[in-house]
């Protein structure tokens, strides 16, 4: 509309905010809608499932043949996290869920965690047909300023092709789990750009949100604790301003991962207090 009328008055102008227009427009439109396959629009909350740990940790644990335990689990997941390999080699394309691509690897649990490289070319990404792409920053480790670099380039090309990206902040041996830091990476991944901030749950969770402006911000579950207690992580979180989880090993190694990915669902999207979620979760 507004590019019509400004060719009535001014074909220069015209001319002009139609490159820049037609570009910037359409591009947010694809953001947006991408956003949108992944935060539902209608509760504001996610649940992504995450199952990219392989890149750097080899078979894990559930994860050895990764589509006899995560293709049950789809149906009950917003979106997820996954590496083109694992794509390729466990997920059918018959599956409608988002896909949030691991586009950082190139280390392994035997070095160095921090000197990740980008694995993976946007234009993999885009035939994958990926929602959004992701890669991990090590604020504070060896090769901080690489995968600083590494999340610049992907929210760069991302934003060529209206394709979100999530950035991992990744807690290396030597730093605590506490807001300042916590706070410190993800203030750093919103100001290069990324449109979604995964982080890790912490005491005065909140300042961590807050740090992140209007990004949005989810959770990454860890390492695999009790039931109730992940179930009450993601509670806090979601009260403390998090717009979802972005989990894994707590659903997927869990004795009933359906039971845990339903209960994890009333609670992000419904808020459902613990108790009446972790009855789904026996159920
Ligand atoms: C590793 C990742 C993993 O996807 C993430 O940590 C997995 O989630 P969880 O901790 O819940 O198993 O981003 O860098």
């Amino acid at each position: 509309m507004s590019v019509f009328k400004l060719n009535l008055f001014n074909n220069k102008v015209y001319k002009l905010m139609d490159v820049f227009l037609g570009k910037v427009v359409s591009m947010n439109w694809g953001m947006k809608n991408r956003l949108n396959r992944i935060i539902n629009p209608k509760t504001g909350h996610c649940v992504m499932l995450a199952v990219d740990h392989g890149f750097f940790q080899g078979p894990t644990t559930g994860l050895r043949n990764l589509g006899k335990t995560i293709n049950p689990l789809i149906p009950y997941a917003d979106a997820l996290m996954i590496t083109r390999g694992g794509i390729r080699n466990w997920i059918p394309p018959e599956m409608d869920k988002p896909i949030i691509l691991r586009m950082s690897g190139g280390t392994s649990i035997l070095k160095e965690l921090s000197n990740e490289i980008i694995t993976t070319t946007v234009e993999d990404a885009i035939r994958i047909n990926a929602s959004a792409i992701t890669c991990s920053i090590f604020v504070g480790a060896e090769f901080e300023q690489q995968s600083i670099a590494n999340l610049s380039h992907l929210v760069n090309e991302g934003q060529k092709y209206g394709i979100p990206v999530l950035a991992v902040t990744a807690v290396g041996k030597e730093m605590a789990r506490d807001a300042r830091f916590l706070g410190l990476a993800s203030r750093i991944a919103v100001e290069i750009g990324a449109q979604i901030v995964k982080t890790y749950f912490c005491d005065d969770f909140e300042k961590v949100v807050e740090a992140c402006g209007n990004t949005p911000v989810v959770i990454a579950g860890g390492k695999k604790i009790d039931e109730k207690d992940a179930l009450q992580m993601a509670k806090n979180a979601r009260d403390k301003g998090a717009v979802g989880v972005d989990m894994g090993r707590n659903i997927f190694q869990s004795d009933n991962p359906i039971g845990m990915i339903k209960a994890v669902r009333a609670i992000i999207h419904d808020g459902m207090a613990v108790e009446d979620a972790f009855k789904i979760y026996k159920e």
